[in-house]
């Protein structure tokens, strides 16, 4: 599927006012989400110059909605091609296609050493995979969090840790506050340090993490 063409079975939903288009192949928009966006949109005012890191982006709809009001650049990464697809369909719709740019493979494989960035929006799987059973419509790749629910997890910290530019924010989604207390733990001694947690019901959760 080209930025354009849109595949047999996709559904187009409103998220925070930008139209997004997915099929049963990506994760479906979670409204809820959009308070990602808007936390990522408010701290961008003042983060210093620079492009915002989408981790686990899916369909996109998370890192377009925060970037929407400014002229920041949006870097998505995402092992699953059908969601570079439609991340590219997405900002074609959001009238920013020019401010994109979409990398299909794994997290540690897709960001060079060096790479900075002042804002990292990360959404990773987080379901323990002996659980996934509990979330039939939802595609594995995209809830499989392994044993523990947590690889890539640390996936998204060890890129946080490698890519977080001085005085720059990352905002991590999980799924529960245990999660999040076990995350906090992890950073001990890493240079980063667990910021403020917001809670969403049993939604899920999101902590702000910034340099030590
Ligand atoms: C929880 S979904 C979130 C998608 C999107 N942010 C949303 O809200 O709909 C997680 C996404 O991570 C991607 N993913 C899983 N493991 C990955 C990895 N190791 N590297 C990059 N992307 C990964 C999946 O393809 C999926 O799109």
């Amino acid at each position: 599927m080209s930025g354009t063409e849109v595949a047999a079975g996709t559904e187009t939903v409103d998220f925070g006012g930008l139209q997004i288009s997915f099929d049963a192949r990506v994760l479906r928009p979670r409204d809820w989400t959009t308070a990602q966006s808007w936390w990522a949109a408010a701290l961008l005012r003042d983060l210093p110059a620079g492009d915002v890191l989408e981790l686990c982006s899916g369909a996109g709809q998370i890192g377009l909605l925060a970037v929407a009001d400014s002229a920041r650049r949006l870097v998505c990464v995402d092992v699953s091609p059908v969601a570079a697809s439609y991340t590219l369909h997405n900002a074609e719709a959001a009238g920013c296609i020019d401010r994109v740019s979409i990398r299909t493979g794994l997290i540690s494989e897709v960001l060079p050493r060096g790479e900075q960035f002042p804002l990292i929006i990360a959404d990773p799987p987080w379901v323990r995979r002996s659980e996934t059973v509990r979330f039939p419509e939802d595609p594995l790749l995209a809830i499989d969090g392994g044993d523990g629910g947590m690889d890539v997890v640390h996936e998204c910290l060890r890129a946080i840790s490698g890519h977080l530019a001085p005085g720059g924010v990352a905002l991590l989604q999980l799924g529960t506050q245990e999660q999040a207390e076990a995350v906090a733990a992890l950073l001990g001694g890493s240079g980063l340090v667990a910021g403020e947690l917001r809670e969403y019901g049993d939604r899920g959760v999101l902590l702000r993490i910034d340099h030590a």
